[in-house]
């Protein structure tokens, strides 16, 4: 648990409720978190949902993991610690927009099951969707964007997850994309599907 330093804090009510707002966006608030190693294809899925959800009126936004780390957690790399630091900003963060009853798709490797764990722990019932981009090692390192895996081969990049850090793949996660053998469009047609049989959706 992270220590909360400031003493004499009051927390304060919101006039407008969730329920309110999602009224009137007509969806729910909810973290759609993408988990998976690096070049699994979560951010390129996040970008493709939030096009559909853009193109349906729906109100979505995405944090993703190079962007975020660019900025509001420049100051992390990418040790266990530090990457639970990461996993838990960026998880408040979603949980603010969804109080807005925002979609907020987050597209962080997140490797670690205890620090995904924690962000659900914050979430209300139904509003943390786990969404596991399962891709194995041989297809990111055979896809290798960046040239990273080929770096962290080479020794030139530690830590790197999947080659020399763990993946811990969720137990129970409310979506498994099989991004091994399908490609973009039919993933995130699939996200969408979800939270339409869910009842995100109200409008
Ligand atoms: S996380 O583990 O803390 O969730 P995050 O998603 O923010 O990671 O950042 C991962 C991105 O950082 C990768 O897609 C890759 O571009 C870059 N990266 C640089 N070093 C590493 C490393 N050691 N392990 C994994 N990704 C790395």
């Amino acid at each position: 648990m992270t220590e909360q330093k400031a003493t004499n804090i009051t927390r304060h009510e919101h006039n407008v409720s969730k329920e309110e707002r999602a009224k009137l966006n007509g969806h729910k608030g909810a973290i759609l978190w993408f988990t998976g190693l690096s070049a699994c294809g979560k951010s390129t899925i996040a970008n493709a949902v939030d096009h559909k959800l853009y193109l349906a009126g729906k109100h979505s936004v995405v944090l993703d993991g190079d962007n975020i780390r660019m900025g509001l957690n420049k100051n992390l790399g990418f040790s266990a610690e530090d990457r639970a630091e990461n996993i838990r900003r960026i998880g408040e963060v979603a949980k603010l927009f969804s109080q807005n009853a925002s979609l907020t798709l987050t597209a962080f490797i997140s490797p670690y099951r205890a620090d995904r764990d924690k962000v659900r722990e914050i979430m209300g019932q139904g509003e943390f969707i786990e969404i596991h981009v399962d891709a194995s090692v041989e297809t990111c390192e055979q896809r290798d964007p960046k040239g990273l895996y080929k770096k962290a081969r080479a020794g030139e990049i530690k830590n790197f997850t999947g080659i020399s850090d763990p993946y811990e793949a969720p137990e129970k996660p409310e979506l498994v994309l099989d991004s091994n053998r399908k490609g973009i469009e039919e993933l995130a047609g699939e996200v969408i599907s979800y939270l339409q049989n869910h009842g995100y959706f109200t409008a």
